[in-house]
């Protein structure tokens, strides 16, 4: 989709559409002084109150070269910030391609902090547009090729909050694309294959060790959970680099879980909604997504991706419940339960990020059905061992959109982990399973300051919300973006 920033006056823009917010409150901006009796026939008819989702549109408006005139509702002025508006963006785009609109303009002018605005108006525009229907050989949905955001000529700073909305949603999307396909066509392989030719494209590093490599060094832990599958794992690694000298020796790694289908392994899972687990690589993808924005926005801080990738599955040589691993720092697991895979490899990736230098860890992953019951579909569960880099990550996340909830881990929940045979068990118990499943991970990240970042509910829409489609949300690729970018 071609986007484009227009200075010039709404009535010249040429377009199958121009949309404008309008609020609850009103009054309509005085470049709609034309079309005030049929605003005003919107009102009184209950039709358009200017609520978020609404939308209007009125074909051949006087005095606008554009052929329809659409009006979005934008609710209540003083509530309306950046996420209202990439969503109010994002809902008009999905209705009005569907209603054939091809090239759609969007009024910025007025519209929240400005340079905010540009950002969050193309992603809206781009993140609305996509589809997930790769694999349907005909399809009924339509789609956008042209989103103009009109605005005043106010210069640098809006141009480069365009450019940057542009790459995140971008990226965002190439990751849906990822997390999308099903684990018949992205295996642990063919995940670092896609991961090599971005890194290719993009101009980063990257480096993938493979099982032998993996047994050299010692993951036992996160090999125990690919032994069961015919399909081969790898730990995927990508670098960035800043071209000039860091001014710290700050150094972040970004850890996504990668498990390409989760069965269970012999803990199996039910077979309802198994289907579904194709998407236990969106943490993963997430952080791919986010690396290829970084390579276009060239943060100043050196950003390392590690993904460990596995398939979980069930055969005659998969791990067995009460099996005891020894991790890639020495430390040993009783593996009680083999759903709990997700932490298995997470450790050994965390482990090798230290040996590669990362003085900061975030880690993104489909970890637990417990973080669902938790927060539901809203908010990602994060937890951290350090307020100072919890506090980045959640600022990145809100200038976003993207809602995080802080969750405990008080010293007390650690004891759920005892195991009587090795030095920790791989699950906790029935209760705070969220909870258990991250003090897991910290046990490993010991002393680096560290993020973990629960987006079991998030990763994954069941239901298309009207600013977006169903399924893969890409949820994580722009925060950790915004987050280097800011460092
Ligand atoms: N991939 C799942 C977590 C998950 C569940 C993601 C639902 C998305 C939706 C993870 O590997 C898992 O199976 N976790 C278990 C842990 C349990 C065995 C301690 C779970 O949450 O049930
Ligand atoms: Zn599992
Ligand atoms: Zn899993």
């Amino acid at each position: 989709m071609e986007t484009k920033l227009l200075y010039e006056p709404l009535d010249r823009v040429e377009a199958d559409a121009v949309a404008v917010v309008l609020f609850e409150e009103g009054p309509a901006p005085a470049e709609l002084n034309f079309a005030a009796s049929w605003l005003e026939e919107l009102r009184s008819s209950g039709e358009f109150a200017g609520k978020p989702g609404e939308l209007a549109v009125l074909h051949h408006p006087q005095t606008l070269k554009a052929r329809r005139l659409a009006v979005v509702g934008g609710g209540k002025r003083d509530k309306f910030d950046a996420a209202a508006l990439r969503k109010a963006v994002g809902t008009a785009v999905r209705a009005l391609k569907q209603k054939g609109v091809k090239k759609l303009a969007w009024k910025l002018d007025g519209l929240v902090n400005k340079t905010l605005a540009a950002e969050a108006a193309v992603e809206g525009a781009l993140l609305g547009n996509y589809e997930p229907d790769m694999h349907k050989t005909s399809s009924d949905a339509k789609s956008l090729e042209a989103f103009y955001a009109v605005a005043a000529p106010n210069g640098a700073e809006v141009e480069r909050s365009f450019e940057r909305g542009r790459i995140f949603a971008e990226c965002q999307n190439f990751s849906r694309d990822l997390a999308n396909e099903p684990a018949n066509l992205m295996t642990p392989m063919l995940l670092a294959d896609r991961a090599r030719s971005m890194a290719a494209e993009a101009g980063l590093e990257c480096e993938v060790l493979d099982q032998d490599r993996m047994r050299q060094l010692g993951m036992g832990s996160l090999l125990g959970v690919a032994q069961g599958s015919a399909e081969p794992p790898a730990l995927i690694i990508v670098r960035y680099k800043p071209a000039n000298a860091p001014k710290s020796s700050d150094h972040l790694g970004l850890v996504g879980k990668g498990v390409t289908f989760d069965s269970g392994g012999i803990s199996i899972k039910p077979a309802e909604g198994m289907e579904k687990m194709k998407y236990d690589m969106c943490g993963g993808a997430a952080v791919l997504g986010a690396m290829r924005a970084l390579a276009q926005l060239k943060p100043s801080i050196p950003v390392t991706a590690l993904v460990p990738a596995v398939e979980n599955m069930v055969s005659s040589r998969a791990q067995r419940p009460g099996d005891i691993v020894t991790s890639l720092s020495g430390k040993t697991i009783e593996v009680l339960n083999t759903d709990a895979e997700g932490r298995l490899i997470l450790i050994d990736a965390i482990a090798y990020a230290q040996r590669l230098g990362c003085t900061h860890l975030v880690d993104a992953a489909t970890l637990t059905g417990a973080i669902v019951v938790a927060l539901g579909n809203v908010n990602t569960g994060a937890f951290t061992n350090d307020e100072a880099l919890l506090g980045r990550v959640m600022a990145a996340a809100k200038d976003e959109g993207e809602k995080m909830w802080h969750m405990p881990l008080d010293d007390e929940y650690k004891e759920l982990l005892k195991s009587a045979f090795a030095d920790v068990a791989n699950i906790g118990g029935r209760w705070g399973g969220a909870i258990s499943a991250a003090w897991f991970l910290k046990e490993w990240a010991d002393d680096t300051p560290w993020v973990h970042l629960d987006i079991a509910g998030t990763a994954w829409l069941d239901d298309a919300k009207p600013f977006m489609a169903k399924g893969p949300t890409g949820v994580c690729v722009r925060t950790f973006a915004k987050l280097a970018l800011g460092w």
